[in-house]
Protein backbone atom coordinates (compact mmCIF):
# COMPACT_ATOMS: atom_id res chain seq x y z
CA UNK A 1 0.00 0.00 0.00
CA UNK A 2 1.53 3.27 -0.74
CA UNK A 3 1.25 6.07 1.51
CA UNK A 4 -1.57 7.80 0.27
CA UNK A 5 -3.90 5.21 -0.85
CA UNK A 6 -2.91 4.09 3.09
CA UNK A 7 -3.98 7.69 4.39
CA UNK A 8 -7.34 7.27 2.47
CA UNK A 9 -8.43 4.05 3.43
CA UNK A 10 -7.82 5.88 7.12
CA UNK A 11 -9.76 9.08 6.41
CA UNK A 12 -12.87 6.91 5.16
CA UNK A 13 -12.62 5.34 9.09
CA UNK A 14 -12.14 9.31 10.40
CA UNK A 15 -8.72 10.17 11.43
CA UNK A 16 -9.60 9.33 15.17
CA UNK A 17 -7.19 7.27 17.01
CA UNK A 18 -8.81 7.95 21.05
CA UNK A 19 -6.54 6.49 23.86
CA UNK A 20 -7.67 3.53 25.81
CA UNK A 21 -10.15 4.54 28.34
CA UNK A 22 -10.33 4.57 31.18
CA UNK A 23 -12.98 7.34 32.48
CA UNK A 24 -14.78 6.62 35.74
CA UNK A 25 -12.54 3.83 36.57
CA UNK A 26 -11.47 4.08 40.56
CA UNK A 27 -8.16 2.83 40.68
CA UNK A 28 -5.49 2.23 43.46
CA UNK A 29 -2.05 2.27 42.49
CA UNK A 30 0.78 1.51 45.03
CA UNK A 31 4.32 3.00 44.62
CA UNK A 32 2.26 6.18 43.09
CA UNK A 33 4.67 9.10 44.73
CA UNK A 34 7.78 8.14 42.08
CA UNK A 35 9.29 6.83 38.66
CA UNK A 36 6.53 4.38 37.02
CA UNK A 37 4.06 4.53 39.74
CA UNK A 38 4.07 8.27 39.28
CA UNK A 39 4.02 8.42 35.72
CA UNK A 40 0.95 6.20 35.50
CA UNK A 41 -1.08 7.62 38.03
CA UNK A 42 -0.69 10.95 35.80
CA UNK A 43 -1.73 9.31 33.15
CA UNK A 44 -4.91 7.49 33.97
CA UNK A 45 -5.74 10.53 35.92
CA UNK A 46 -5.49 12.54 32.81
CA UNK A 47 -7.66 10.35 31.11
CA UNK A 48 -10.57 11.07 33.56
CA UNK A 49 -9.94 7.82 36.08
CA UNK A 50 -10.50 8.33 39.84
CA UNK A 51 -7.14 7.39 41.28
CA UNK A 52 -5.82 6.97 44.80
CA UNK A 53 -1.94 6.81 44.81
CA UNK A 54 -0.48 4.88 47.59
CA UNK A 55 3.37 5.11 49.24
CA UNK A 56 5.22 5.47 52.24
CA UNK A 57 6.43 8.64 50.93
CA UNK A 58 3.83 11.40 52.13
CA UNK A 59 5.28 14.19 50.97
CA UNK A 60 5.55 13.30 47.54
CA UNK A 61 2.45 11.78 46.91
CA UNK A 62 1.21 14.75 48.43
CA UNK A 63 2.55 16.87 46.28
CA UNK A 64 1.28 14.94 43.40
CA UNK A 65 -2.54 14.38 44.34
CA UNK A 66 -2.12 18.22 45.59
CA UNK A 67 -1.06 19.05 41.77
CA UNK A 68 -3.04 16.68 39.91
CA UNK A 69 -6.29 18.32 42.33
CA UNK A 70 -5.37 21.57 40.76
CA UNK A 71 -5.42 20.77 37.83
CA UNK A 72 -8.99 19.39 38.28
CA UNK A 73 -8.33 15.61 37.93
CA UNK A 74 -9.59 13.21 40.77
CA UNK A 75 -6.34 12.07 42.45
CA UNK A 76 -6.28 11.39 46.36
CA UNK A 77 -2.91 10.24 48.46
CA UNK A 78 -3.10 7.97 51.27
CA UNK A 79 0.07 6.54 52.98
CA UNK A 80 0.72 2.73 53.13
CA UNK A 81 3.87 0.69 53.91
CA UNK A 82 3.16 -2.35 51.32
CA UNK A 83 5.22 -4.84 53.99
CA UNK A 84 3.20 -4.30 56.69
CA UNK A 85 -0.69 -6.29 56.70
CA UNK A 86 -2.11 -3.73 58.83
CA UNK A 87 -1.36 -0.68 56.75
CA UNK A 88 -2.55 -2.35 53.38
CA UNK A 89 -6.15 -3.10 55.01
CA UNK A 90 -5.98 0.45 56.67
CA UNK A 91 -5.37 1.41 52.94
CA UNK A 92 -8.31 -0.67 51.07
CA UNK A 93 -10.73 0.66 53.69
CA UNK A 94 -10.06 4.23 52.97
CA UNK A 95 -10.22 3.11 49.15
CA UNK A 96 -13.51 1.48 49.98
CA UNK A 97 -14.44 4.67 51.62
CA UNK A 98 -14.01 6.96 48.75
CA UNK A 99 -14.86 5.19 46.09
CA UNK A 100 -17.09 2.11 47.50
CA UNK A 101 -15.42 -0.04 45.20
CA UNK A 102 -12.35 -0.75 42.92
CA UNK A 103 -12.17 -1.21 39.67
CA UNK A 104 -8.19 -2.10 38.93
CA UNK A 105 -5.43 -2.31 41.50
CA UNK A 106 -2.36 -1.78 40.93
CA UNK A 107 0.55 -2.93 42.92
CA UNK A 108 3.89 -1.30 41.48
CA UNK A 109 5.59 -0.19 45.06
CA UNK A 110 8.90 -1.66 45.07
CA UNK A 111 12.93 -1.23 46.07
CA UNK A 112 16.31 -2.97 44.94
CA UNK A 113 19.31 -3.70 46.46
CA UNK A 114 22.22 -2.86 46.17
CA UNK A 115 24.33 -5.06 43.52
CA UNK A 116 25.98 -8.10 45.14
CA UNK A 117 26.69 -11.82 44.74
CA UNK A 118 24.76 -14.28 46.35
CA UNK A 119 26.86 -15.30 48.88
CA UNK A 120 27.73 -11.69 49.60
CA UNK A 121 23.88 -10.31 50.14
CA UNK A 122 22.70 -10.03 53.81
CA UNK A 123 19.84 -11.54 55.17
CA UNK A 124 18.11 -7.76 56.19
CA UNK A 125 18.66 -7.24 51.85
CA UNK A 126 17.01 -10.53 51.24
CA UNK A 127 14.37 -9.98 53.78
CA UNK A 128 13.33 -6.84 52.49
CA UNK A 129 13.28 -7.35 49.26
CA UNK A 130 10.90 -10.40 50.03
CA UNK A 131 9.09 -8.05 52.60
CA UNK A 132 7.99 -5.65 50.01
CA UNK A 133 8.32 -6.63 46.66
CA UNK A 134 6.87 -10.15 47.22
CA UNK A 135 4.87 -10.43 50.38
CA UNK A 136 3.82 -6.68 49.80
CA UNK A 137 2.27 -7.76 46.59
CA UNK A 138 0.58 -10.10 48.22
CA UNK A 139 -0.89 -8.43 51.12
CA UNK A 140 -2.29 -6.25 48.50
CA UNK A 141 -3.68 -8.78 46.03
CA UNK A 142 -5.66 -10.70 49.46
CA UNK A 143 -6.92 -7.23 50.22
CA UNK A 144 -7.97 -5.87 46.64
CA UNK A 145 -9.47 -9.69 46.24
CA UNK A 146 -11.82 -8.89 49.53
CA UNK A 147 -12.71 -5.79 47.69
CA UNK A 148 -13.51 -6.45 44.28
CA UNK A 149 -15.43 -9.83 45.16
CA UNK A 150 -18.55 -8.85 46.23
CA UNK A 151 -18.87 -6.84 42.77
CA UNK A 152 -17.10 -9.41 40.59
CA UNK A 153 -19.54 -11.96 41.69
CA UNK A 154 -22.31 -9.63 40.95
CA UNK A 155 -20.82 -9.62 37.27
CA UNK A 156 -18.28 -6.10 37.73
CA UNK A 157 -15.12 -6.94 36.42
CA UNK A 158 -11.82 -6.12 38.34
CA UNK A 159 -8.46 -6.31 37.22
CA UNK A 160 -5.25 -6.69 39.73
CA UNK A 161 -1.93 -5.55 37.40
CA UNK A 162 1.23 -6.23 39.38
CA UNK A 163 4.38 -4.39 37.93
CA UNK A 164 7.17 -7.35 38.45
CA UNK A 165 9.83 -7.22 35.83
CA UNK A 166 12.44 -8.98 33.86
CA UNK A 167 14.15 -9.94 36.64
CA UNK A 168 11.09 -12.00 37.13
CA UNK A 169 11.10 -13.67 33.98
CA UNK A 170 15.09 -14.28 33.75
CA UNK A 171 17.58 -13.14 36.08
CA UNK A 172 20.48 -11.57 35.76
CA UNK A 173 23.88 -11.60 38.04
CA UNK A 174 23.94 -9.72 41.27
CA UNK A 175 19.77 -9.00 41.61
CA UNK A 176 19.11 -12.60 43.52
CA UNK A 177 16.57 -11.11 46.16
CA UNK A 178 15.40 -8.77 44.17
CA UNK A 179 14.61 -11.52 41.08
CA UNK A 180 13.73 -14.04 43.66
CA UNK A 181 10.61 -11.62 44.49
CA UNK A 182 10.23 -11.21 41.21
CA UNK A 183 9.48 -14.45 40.21
CA UNK A 184 7.23 -14.84 43.40
CA UNK A 185 4.87 -12.02 41.85
CA UNK A 186 4.85 -13.45 38.54
CA UNK A 187 3.48 -16.93 40.39
CA UNK A 188 0.99 -14.76 42.74
CA UNK A 189 -0.24 -13.00 39.07
CA UNK A 190 -0.40 -16.80 37.47
CA UNK A 191 -2.28 -18.42 40.50
CA UNK A 192 -4.72 -15.42 40.95
CA UNK A 193 -5.91 -15.15 37.29
CA UNK A 194 -6.61 -19.25 37.12
CA UNK A 195 -8.45 -19.04 40.79
CA UNK A 196 -10.86 -16.20 40.29
CA UNK A 197 -11.30 -15.52 36.63
CA UNK A 198 -14.56 -17.52 37.65
CA UNK A 199 -15.01 -14.42 39.67
CA UNK A 200 -14.70 -12.15 37.12
CA UNK A 201 -10.95 -10.84 38.29
CA UNK A 202 -8.22 -10.94 35.93
CA UNK A 203 -4.67 -10.59 36.75
CA UNK A 204 -1.83 -9.50 35.06
CA UNK A 205 1.77 -8.50 35.43
CA UNK A 206 3.80 -5.66 33.65
CA UNK A 207 7.79 -6.68 33.26
CA UNK A 208 10.05 -3.40 32.80
CA UNK A 209 13.58 -3.86 31.87
CA UNK A 210 15.89 -0.98 32.68
CA UNK A 211 13.53 2.45 32.94
CA UNK A 212 14.92 5.50 33.50
CA UNK A 213 13.19 6.30 36.99
CA UNK A 214 14.69 7.15 40.80
CA UNK A 215 15.65 3.13 41.28
CA UNK A 216 17.71 3.24 38.29
CA UNK A 217 19.47 6.19 38.89
CA UNK A 218 20.31 4.88 42.10
CA UNK A 219 21.84 2.23 41.08
CA UNK A 220 23.54 3.66 37.93
CA UNK A 221 25.15 5.99 40.69
CA UNK A 222 26.91 2.55 42.71
CA UNK A 223 28.21 1.43 39.63
CA UNK A 224 31.23 2.74 37.46
CA UNK A 225 31.25 3.07 34.16
CA UNK A 226 30.90 0.12 32.69
CA UNK A 227 29.00 -0.99 34.78
CA UNK A 228 26.15 1.51 33.90
CA UNK A 229 26.82 1.14 29.79
CA UNK A 230 25.85 -2.43 30.62
CA UNK A 231 22.63 -1.42 32.04
CA UNK A 232 21.86 1.27 28.93
CA UNK A 233 22.79 -1.09 26.86
CA UNK A 234 21.08 -3.78 28.26
CA UNK A 235 18.43 -3.52 25.69
CA UNK A 236 18.58 -4.09 21.97
CA UNK A 237 17.50 -0.26 21.51
CA UNK A 238 20.58 0.58 23.48
CA UNK A 239 18.86 2.71 25.61
CA UNK A 240 16.65 3.25 29.13
CA UNK A 241 13.26 2.78 28.89
CA UNK A 242 11.22 6.07 29.87
CA UNK A 243 8.73 5.91 32.70
CA UNK A 244 5.35 6.95 29.56
CA UNK A 245 6.61 3.74 27.64
CA UNK A 246 5.25 2.10 30.80
CA UNK A 247 2.72 4.27 31.65
CA UNK A 248 1.36 3.89 28.32
CA UNK A 249 0.93 0.17 28.59
CA UNK A 250 -0.54 0.33 32.42
CA UNK A 251 -3.87 2.74 31.14
CA UNK A 252 -4.54 0.55 28.23
CA UNK A 253 -4.33 -2.77 30.72
CA UNK A 254 -6.60 -0.55 32.84
CA UNK A 255 -9.11 0.14 29.82
CA UNK A 256 -11.58 -2.55 28.75
CA UNK A 257 -9.45 -3.04 25.54
CA UNK A 258 -7.70 -5.88 27.96
CA UNK A 259 -10.46 -7.50 28.76
CA UNK A 260 -9.17 -10.41 27.57
CA UNK A 261 -5.99 -10.45 28.78
CA UNK A 262 -5.12 -12.81 31.89
CA UNK A 263 -2.36 -14.08 33.67
CA UNK A 264 -0.04 -12.45 31.11
CA UNK A 265 3.46 -10.83 31.91
CA UNK A 266 3.53 -7.84 29.69
CA UNK A 267 7.07 -7.66 28.70
CA UNK A 268 8.16 -3.59 27.66
CA UNK A 269 12.21 -4.06 27.32
CA UNK A 270 13.56 -2.63 23.66
CA UNK A 271 13.73 -6.26 23.02
CA UNK A 272 15.88 -7.67 26.03
CA UNK A 273 14.33 -10.74 26.23
CA UNK A 274 13.77 -11.69 22.66
P1 LIG B 1 10.92 4.24 42.29
O1 LIG B 1 11.92 4.02 43.36
O2 LIG B 1 11.00 5.45 41.46
O3 LIG B 1 9.44 4.17 42.92
C1 LIG B 1 9.09 3.18 43.84
C2 LIG B 1 8.07 3.75 44.81
O4 LIG B 1 7.70 2.70 45.71
C3 LIG B 1 8.64 4.90 45.66
O5 LIG B 1 7.76 6.01 45.63
C4 LIG B 1 8.73 4.31 47.04
O6 LIG B 1 8.54 5.25 48.09
C5 LIG B 1 7.62 3.26 47.02
N1 LIG B 1 7.81 2.25 48.04
C6 LIG B 1 8.94 1.57 48.33
N2 LIG B 1 8.73 0.75 49.36
C7 LIG B 1 7.44 0.90 49.72
C8 LIG B 1 6.64 0.33 50.74
N3 LIG B 1 7.12 -0.57 51.60
N4 LIG B 1 5.34 0.70 50.81
C9 LIG B 1 4.83 1.61 49.96
N5 LIG B 1 5.56 2.21 49.00
C10 LIG B 1 6.85 1.86 48.89
O7 LIG B 1 10.96 2.92 41.42
P2 LIG B 1 10.40 2.56 39.97
O8 LIG B 1 11.57 2.32 39.13
O9 LIG B 1 9.35 3.48 39.54
O10 LIG B 1 9.78 1.13 40.28
C11 LIG B 1 8.38 0.86 40.34
C12 LIG B 1 8.19 -0.64 40.22
O11 LIG B 1 8.68 -1.06 38.96
C13 LIG B 1 8.93 -1.46 41.26
O12 LIG B 1 8.13 -2.54 41.67
C14 LIG B 1 10.15 -1.95 40.52
O13 LIG B 1 10.67 -3.14 41.05
C15 LIG B 1 9.55 -2.16 39.13
N6 LIG B 1 10.52 -2.17 38.06
C16 LIG B 1 11.30 -1.06 37.83
C17 LIG B 1 12.21 -1.11 36.81
C18 LIG B 1 13.10 0.04 36.50
O14 LIG B 1 14.03 -0.14 35.72
N7 LIG B 1 12.87 1.23 37.02
C19 LIG B 1 12.40 -2.30 35.97
C20 LIG B 1 11.51 -3.38 36.30
C21 LIG B 1 10.62 -3.30 37.31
Amino acid sequence: MTESSSITALSQYGNDFPAANVSGKRILITGGASGIGAASAKVLANRGARVIIADLASEAGQAIAKEASEHQKDMVFHKVDVADKDSVNALFAFAMQQFGGLDVVINNAGIDHKPKPMHELSDDDFDRNIAVNLKGVWHCMRAALACMLKEGVAGKPGHVINVASVAGLRSSPMISAYSAAKHGVMGLTKSAAIEYAKANIRFNAVCPSFIDTPMVQNTLSQLDERGQKAIVKASPLRRLGKVEEISGAVAWLCSDESSFMNGHALTLDGGMLA
